[in-house]
């Protein structure tokens, strides 16, 4: 197995390091198009193989898209972070090009690669990857979902005073601040409702402070958060890889499912060794079903902005 990691910042780099401590793959190339940066942190990491006991083979290159040839799976996570006060969306006309352009690039090395989207606003960076490479749409998964539900999760667990293993949440809709839907009456405490344990006014909280997970992050590091992203995204790699068909909450194209069409937007899904497999239906109720057709407006919207770039 071969793994491709563009972007070698704060979440590629994070990613790279998941991938390797977990050996989730033979080979993993890291790419950036900053001189240098992708080598030294390839070599940085490699570095802890002794340590933490691992054999999977970095390389690092600045730009060169031949390293990457063969890959499997490549993540993409090319492009300007969130600055304190910057939306998601407000990053979409240079992350657009940086994310078309590094897609045809992989694609000419690696016709075979599952493509996982993580640059901002990575609902439309989804889409965008869909309809720039024309791959099969099981083979274009954006990352949002994994992080959100892990946050979700987080913010129960210290209600609960439970710990986050135990617990089963997930968060689907668009990955921005007002789009995302934590769904909290499917979360459960060792098959427990949590709402039969938490009040209300808990429930609203926990699910306000998910919603602003990120945005809270930005605020307090100066730029956003990288290791629950790299943790989150390595644990797509490794549903695919290891073809475990875990369900991960993930932007995927949507042709009827949820009751949309034409967008990429987060949704259960299996995910294994041909991409995501399937779309897991979980039955909304009427608030959750408006909170998703509110959430692929406002998603639809900003890939109204691709046509204008
Ligand atoms: N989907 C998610 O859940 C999630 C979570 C966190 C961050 N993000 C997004 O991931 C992206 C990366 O965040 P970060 O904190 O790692 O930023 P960063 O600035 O630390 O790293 C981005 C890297 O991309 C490189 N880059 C820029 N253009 C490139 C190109 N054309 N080819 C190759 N490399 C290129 C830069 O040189 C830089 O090293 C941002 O868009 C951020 O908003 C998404």
């Amino acid at each position: 197995m071969k793994v491709t990691v563009v972007g070698a910042g704060a979440v590629g780099a994070t990613t790279a390091d998941n991938i390797a401590r977990k050996a989730l793959c033979e080979e993993l190339a890291l790419l950036d198009i900053k001189e240098g940066i992708a080598e030294g942190k390839a070599q940085d990491i490699s570095q802890t193989a002794a340590l933490l006991g691992f054999d999977t083979r970095i390389t690092g290159s600045t730009n060169d898209y031949s390293k990457t040839a063969g890959s499997d799976v490549v993540v993409i996570t090319s492009g300007l972070p969130r600055k304190p006060g910057m939306t998601r969306e407000e990053l979409i006309g240079v992350n657009a090009g940086i994310v078309k352009g590094v897609a045809e690039n992989i694609l000419q090395y690696s016709p075979e690669a599952i493509i996982i989207v993580v640059s901002n606003p990575m609902d439309t960076m989804t889409y965008l990857a869909l309809q720039a490479t024309g791959l099969p749409k099981n083979r274009i998964i954006g990352m949002g979902g994994a992080l959100d539900s892990a946050r979700f999760k987080y913010q129960l667990s210290k209600h609960l005073g439970a710990s986050p293993a135990d617990l089963n949440a997930i968060v689907i809709g668009g990955h921005g601040d007002t789009t995302m839907i934590p769904l909290i009456r499917y979360a459960t405490w060792n098959s427990i409702p949590v709402t039969s344990l938490l009040s209300a006014e808990a429930q609203q909280q926990i699910v306000a402070d998910t919603m602003v997970g990120g945005a809270t992050l930005t605020k307090l590091i100066g730029t956003s958060a990288w290791y629950a992203p790299g943790a989150a995204a390595a644990s797509v790699v490794q549903s695919i890889v290891r073809d475990e068909k875990k369900l991960i909450a993930s932007c995927v194209s949507l042709e009827g499912a949820y009751g949309q069409t034409d967008i990429c937007l987060g949704v259960p899904v299996i995910i294994g060794k041909t991409g995501w497999e399937k779309i897991v239906d979980y039955q909304l109720n009427a608030e959750e079903q408006a909170l998703f057709n509110k959430s692929a407006d406002a998603v639809r919207s900003m890939n109204d902005v691709l046509k204008t770039l």
